[in-house]
Parts: structure tokens; C-alpha cells; sequence
């Protein structure tokens, strides 16, 4: 059987670090596409040249137009600019819906079956202009956070505990910003919760953490945001969509009435399959959790709003 086909938008950090993963792990197909000339295709070829010493077979490929993502079973969108000294949310929010905007145009015309999955920030308003641009079915378009949110705060547990990360899970809900809603609650050491585990204060320092993850890596490097932990959880996500593994993943996903919330994005437990987002998980909720839940989905309302009016024109 043929390798399907993912193409990545946006050969920067993020997009060539899951092209990175996914050709290694043999699951795809990897087909980049960037507007800097010859950057997709130059990662493009150093990547089919480590296959050799790695042992795989998929094929890497790069371009700076769309031709090739006719075919595509998932596309990722990573296209778009950081935010830059002195612009505002809303000057980074008309920067990138203009820039994905546009490649969501142009994917959606060759790729009318693809799931997309939306990686530019900011997140959750990316994604909602993703469902608006391709028409595509709430299925088919989902954003990452959730894992790599999710990721971070395990990571952090499993360093306060000094245990294995192997052996614990955390569960992140919410739009991808300060107000995602880390859950203690449903979140593990080998079925065990950790608040079961840690103080009250520590778990809210981790929580913290957590929702401070990815300024704490911006901070760090200077320039730039994080991409391992982004690029692999892209490929957590894909993976779960082209193996028919049935993940269940926090996702950045269409809500219509699930969680008492009803035409937003927000970041919600999901089951991947071959088919997209096949169906949201609800999870029972304390009432301060569900307040929190509906605040930072409230957040994402307005931002949906100003892609609404920039839209507009
Ligand atoms: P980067 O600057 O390294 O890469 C962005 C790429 O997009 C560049 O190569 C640029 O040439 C390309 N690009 C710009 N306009 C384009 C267009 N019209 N068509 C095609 N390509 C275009 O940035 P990086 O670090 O890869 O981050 C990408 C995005 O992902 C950012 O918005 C970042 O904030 C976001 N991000 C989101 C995460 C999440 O959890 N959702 C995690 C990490 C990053
Ligand atoms: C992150 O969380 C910047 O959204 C990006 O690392």
C-alpha cells in the first residue's frame, strides 16, 4: 500500500521538525512547502539523505508552490511570523489571518479531503479562520496545543517527582494561551492522581509551569519559540489520524454544545481517527474547572470575533 502523503506549510522550526519525525517514524510521505526559496526543498533533501543512515523509506519533498499537496491525507499548517517587539495580539492576528488565510486557500482547493491541522499562532484563532476559509467539516480541522501543553505539564510532574515521564499522564484543556486549564485532577502517576501525590502549592506551581511553557522557552532562546516538543506533538496528532490509532488527544476542536460551549474552538479531549476528529470526550468538570473551561473559551470567542471583522475587511 502507498505511504500517504502530509504536506507541512511553513519549513521553519516547527514544520521541519515534524517533517523530522514524521519521515523517521516511516508513517508518511513528507511534502514541505515555504515561500523562501529553495529552504523547503533543501530541508527537503537533507532529510531523504539522513534516510539512509536512519533506514527510512518515506519520501521528502519541498517546493515553494501548491502542486504538491494535491493528495495530502493531513496537511499542517505552521506558515506565519512570530510576534515581534511592540505588535500587539490583534497586529500579530491581521499579520497571520492574511498569511493563513491565504494557504489555507490554497490547500483547501488541492487537497479537498485532507484533515488540517492548524499550528500557527494564535492557535485557536488560526484554526477557527482554517474552518472558515476551507469550508472543510468540523472533522477535518483541528489545532495542536493540547499535546504539547499536556506534554510540558508531564514533564514537569515527572521532574518534581523524579519518575519516569513514561509513567505519567496530564491532561490540558482550554485555548492555547494563559488561560488553558491544566487538570490536576486527571492528571497521573500510573493511574494515581497527582493530587494524591503533591501539595496543593507545588501542583499549582506546576500549573503555572505549564501555562507559562512556551514564554519560558522564548525566553530562553531570544529568538524564536520552542519546536522539539511542538514538531513531535504535530506528529503525535497525524499519527494518531493516518495509523487509525485511536488517540485520545487534547485537540483544538469545534465545539457544539460539548462542555455547555457552542460554536468556539477550545482545546478538549478527543478520539483520532483515520476520518478526523471522530468525537469529543467529555470529561466530568468541578464547577471552578468549568469556570475556568468557559472563561478561556470566552477568550477564544472574542478572538474569533476580531478574525471575523479583520475578514471583513
Ligand atoms: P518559523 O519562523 O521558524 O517558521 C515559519 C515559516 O513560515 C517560515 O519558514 C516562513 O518562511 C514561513 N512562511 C511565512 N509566510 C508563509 C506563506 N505565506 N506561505 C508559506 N510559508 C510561509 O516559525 P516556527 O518556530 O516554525 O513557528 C511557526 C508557528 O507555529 C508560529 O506561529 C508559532 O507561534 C507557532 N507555534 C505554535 C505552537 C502550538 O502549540 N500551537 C507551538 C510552537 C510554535
Ligand atoms: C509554544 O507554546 C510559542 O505556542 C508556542 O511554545
Amino acid at each position: 500500500m502507498a505511504r500517504p502523503k502530509v504536506s507541512i506549510v511553513g519549513a521553519g522550526a516547527v514544520g521541519a521538525t515534524a517533517a523530522h519525525w514524521l519521515a523517521e517514524r516511516g508513517v508518511a510521505d513528507v511534502h514541505l512547502v515555504d515561500i523562501i526559496e529553495g529552504l523547503p526543498q533543501g530541508k527537503a533533501l537533507d532529510l531523504q539523505e539522513a534516510a539512509p543512515l536512519r533506514g527510512y523509506d518515506a519520501r521528502v519533498t519541498g517546493a515553494n508552490n501548491y502542486d504538491g499537496v494535491a493528495g495530502s491525507a493531513v496537511v499542517v499548517v505552521t506558515a506565519g511570523i512570530p510576534r515581534k517587539p511592540g505588535m500587539t495580539r490583534l497586529d500579530l492576528l491581521k499579520v497571520n489571518t492574511g498569511i493563513v488565510g491565504g494557504v489555507v486557500a490554497e490547500v483547501s482547493k488541492r487537497a479537498r479531503d485532507a484533515i488540517l491541522v492548524m499550528v500557527t499562532n494564535p492557535l485557536d484563532m488560526m484554526t477557527y479562520l482554517a474552518m472558515r476559509k476551507s469550508g472543510f467539516p468540523k472533522t477535518r480541522v483541528t489545532g495542536m496545543a493540547g499535546v504539547l501543553d499536556s506534554a510540558r505539564f508531564r514533564t514537569f510532574i515527572a521532574l518534581e517527582l523524579n519518575v519516569s515521564v513514561k509513567d505519567v499522564d496530564a491532561m490540558v484543556l482550554g485555548g492555547h494561551g494563559d488561560s488553558m486549564v491544566p487538570l490536576p485532577r486527571y492528571s497521573t502517576v500510573s493511574g494515581v492522581p497527582i493530587t494524591e501525590l503533591l501539595p496543593q502549592e507545588r501542583i499549582e506551581a506546576l500549573v503555572k509551569r505549564t501555562r507559562e511553557g512556551g514564554a519560558e522557552i522564548v525566553n530562553l532562546l531570544k529568538q524564536g519559540s520552542a519546536f522539539y516538543a511542538p514538531g513531535l506533538s504535530i506528529v503525535e496528532m497525524v499519527q494518531g489520524f493516518l495509523l487509525e490509532e485511536r488517540r485520545l488527544l487534547p485537540c483544538c476542536c469545534w465545539l457544539e454544545g460539548e462542555y455547555g460551549l457552542n460554536g468556539v474552538f477550545a482545546g478538549v479531549p478527543a478520539i483520532l481517527s483515520r476520518g478526523g476528529v471522530e468525537k469529543v470526550v467529555e470529561l466530568k468538570l468541578t464547577d471552578s474547572e468549568r469556570a475556568m473551561l468557559t472563561k478561556s473559551a470566552e477568550e477564544v470567542r472574542t478572538g474569533q470575533a476580531d478574525v471575523d471583522k479583520i475578514l471583513a475587511g
